[in-house]
């Protein structure tokens, strides 16, 4: 691969003083990530950025979870700096510091060609549902089920659901995350089986992660969420194949992107009877 790349461009660690710029460049492309979304993504992990005289042209970013996982995203270059390979130098550099880990990241159709070239395969699609014009029915729950509101004693859990969910090891994300959420827990039979968070991003809210066994208990749990919410523009990203698109269609939060889930790296082991229905974001997984 021949690197194109202007010799004047440097690569360096991610501040927080890139992130106003770094801001700027997801903002070009529309990409709803506020400052503190910025901000709460460097805090949780690092990145690296291309610089070309004196200005950031180009940013990568990566989350271990770990010394096995890691989720790698927020990979932009400035229009005006794109196809002269930095978007490959960044990606190598962020890889190379992530060393044998597997790596999951969600690629958009323009990043899809790069990813493969560097050994990331296809492994299922992620559906963007957003909206604030929904209505919820209420929940139809099993007699043994209820939805209740996420305590402090209830970490653990979810950490241990997330892991199940995800082959991750994510508790410190976890933790964070519940103290920054609402969360709601669902219980079959007094036993937690499922969670789901709810906070501000982008433009609105995001119902995630959402953990369940099944699609009932997905369902159930989101439309807590959805249910007290009405009006509000609230988002979800979700597997295509989980059976919510349909039911979130149908609610009023229409499919508005679609991106590539890809892994590089041996396959991490997950439990069926804890499954993902929706991410913390797509960087995040
Ligand atoms: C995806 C992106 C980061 C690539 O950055 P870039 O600096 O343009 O990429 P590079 O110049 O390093 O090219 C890397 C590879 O991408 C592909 N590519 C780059 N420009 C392309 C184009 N115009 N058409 C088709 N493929 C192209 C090629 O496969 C290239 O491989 P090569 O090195 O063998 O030629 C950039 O296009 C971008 O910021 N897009 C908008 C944001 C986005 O979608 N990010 C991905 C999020 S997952």
């Amino acid at each position: 691969m021949i690197d194109a790349s202007p010799p004047d461009l440097a690569l360096r660690g991610m501040e927080s003083d890139d992130l106003a710029r770094a801001h700027a460049l997801s903002r070009a492309l529309q990409w709803p990530h506020r400052a503190e979304d910025w901000d709460f993504l460097l805090q949780r992990g690092w990145g690296v950025v291309a610089e070309r005289d004196g200005e950031v042209v180009g940013t990568a970013m990566a989350w271990p979870f770990g010394p096995k996982a890691a989720t790698l995203g927020m990979v932009i270059v400035a229009r005006e700096a794109q196809g002269m390979g930095v978007g490959r130098r960044l990606m190598q550099a962020v890889l190379d510091g992530l060393g044998d880990r597997t790596v999951m990241l969600h690629a958009t159709a323009e990043g899809l060609p790069l990813y493969r070239t560097l050994g990331f395969e296809p492994a299922g699609t992620i559906l963007q549902h957003q909206g604030a014009a929904f209505s919820v029915p209420l929940p139809e729950l099993l007699p043994d089920e209820r939805v209740r509101p996420l305590g402090a004693s209830d970490t653990d859990t979810i950490v241990d659901l997330d892991r199940r969910a995800t082959g991750m090891d994510r508790g410190e994300l976890l933790q964070v995350l519940a103290e920054q959420s609402q969360g709601v827990v669902l219980t079959r039979g007094h036993e937690p089986v499922g969670f789901a968070l709810f906070r501000r991003f982008g433009r609105g809210y995001v119902v995630g992660p959402t953990v369940a066994p099944d699609l009932g208990g997905a369902k159930a749990l989101i439309s807590h969420w959805l249910g007290s919410n009405a009006g509000m523009f609230c988002r979800l990203d979700v597997p295509d194949d989980c059976g919510l698109p349909g039911w979130l269609d149908g609610l009023g939060l229409q499919c508005v992107g679609r991106v590539t889930r890809m892994v590089r790296g041996k396959a991490l082991p997950r439990d069926p009877a804890a499954r993902t229905f929706s991410l913390v974001t797509q960087a995040l997984g």
